[in-house]
């Protein structure tokens, strides 16, 4: 209904129509912040806010070994260098140790994704980059209204990016990104660099180009679907807090499973609901996942490479220095769904299931 609203306005895109920018104040507005880009994915919010930042040729950026490949390729597409951290054993979040291990003269920025949907350690992460003079760019992809100690996620450092592909807290129809800032200077520089460094625009567009730039724009479809979304996102948000915390209690029971850890700071926006298989059981985690699979549940291995170890980075020179936790995750960890429409039942049969797997494996 509301993408066929955008789509028989007959203005379709961001610089004609007004769903992206209706979009943006509602989104910028939920969070307290300053203002909102949004953008054509959670990738390119990435992109724009290192851009916006000045990153660059001979800039190191620090971005977790674990997590999705998308925190760490923009900065590669600045031509910058990513440096691998390793993260906290319990959140699987950056951990503040390691980042400062790894800063150097060279350290502009640090991407600090709150994985899964927890937070990770803002103040002592905060505290590390003041120090030194280091932005501190969250990936708020996973976490869309998520909490450390009662504030929302992607308004701590001085930009929070969002994802809203189709399993995301919210989607804007399949595709769709957004960066929040209360800096003005960059909100007005990431709005630039997202439509081709054009600026500024007054009035009748005067086609005029400042920077290099990108196409990275919202459509007005995406952001209608998005804003029909964003209504419902504090209900989605309920729905996936009630099935993580019904799945942690029931399989907290089932011996050598670690349910998700929740820091005291944190109220979490349980994305995906991600479960250690701790290595002391003796279980192989790629049959155990198999097995579950095979009574016809969705689960799947949680990223299963670092990112130090996927060749983009490693046959580039970039595998750095080890991360012990976040290798030894990579054989621990696997995933449940908990999104709104997943039920009770489905949940017991999550349980049913591992019960019975665990049995047979052990
Ligand atoms: C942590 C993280 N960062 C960035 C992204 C990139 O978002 P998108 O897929 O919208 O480009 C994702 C998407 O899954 C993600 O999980």
């Amino acid at each position: 209904m509301a993408a066929s609203e955008a789509l028989r306005s007959g203005q379709l895109t961001q610089l004609t129509g007004g769903f992206v920018r209706d979009f943006e104040v509602a989104f910028g507005q939920w969070h307290g912040a300053g203002d909102c880009v949004a953008t054509s994915s959670g990738t390119t919010a990435i992109h724009v806010a290192l851009g916006a930042l000045g990153i660059g040729s001979g800039d190191e950026v620090i971005v977790p070994a674990h997590t999705f490949i998308a925190s760490a390729t923009p900065i590669l597409h600045q031509g910058a260098t990513p440096v691998f951290a390793d993260v906290d054993e319990a959140t699987f979040c950056l951990s503040a140790e390691s980042v400062a291990e790894r800063l150097t003269e060279r350290t502009k920025a640090i991407v600090v994704v709150h994985l899964n949907g927890h937070p990770a350690d803002m103040d002592a992460l905060l505290e590390i980059a003041r120090a030194r003079g280091v932005a501190v760019v969250e990936d708020a992809a996973q976490a869309h209204g998520a909490l450390y100690k009662g504030r929302k996620v992607g308004t701590i450092g001085v930009v929070g990016c969002f994802s809203f592909w189709e399993d995301k807290i919210i989607t804007t129809g399949g595709e769709g990104g957004a960066v929040i800032s209360d800096d003005e200077a960059l909100v007005e520089r990431m709005r630039r660099l997202r439509h081709h460094g054009e600026g500024p625009v007054e009035g009748e567009r005067a086609y005029y180009h400042v920077e290099l730039g990108y196409n990275f724009r919202m459509t007005s479809m995406q952001a209608a679907t998005g804003l029909v979304q964003f209504r419902r996102l504090e209900e989605y948000l309920e729905a996936r807090r009630r099935n993580a915390a019904y799945l942690s209690e029931r399989l907290g029971e089932l011996g050598p499973i670690d349910p998700p850890f929740v820091a005291e700071y944190a109220v979490p926006s349980p994305y995906k609901y991600v479960c250690r298989l701790r290595s002391d059981a003796g279980i192989d985690i790629s049959r155990f996942v198999a097995a579950v699979a095979a009574e016809g549940l969705p689960i799947s291995r949680r990223y299963p490479t670092p990112l130090p170890q996927q060749p983009v980075f490693r046959d580039a020179g970039f595998a750095g220095a080890p991360c012990p936790v976040s290798e030894r995750l990579a054989g621990e960890l696997f995933t449940l769904l908990v999104h709104p429409t997943v039920e009770t039942p489905d949940l017991d049969d999550y349980v049913t299931a591992i019960r019975k797997v665990l049995k047979a494996l052990s």
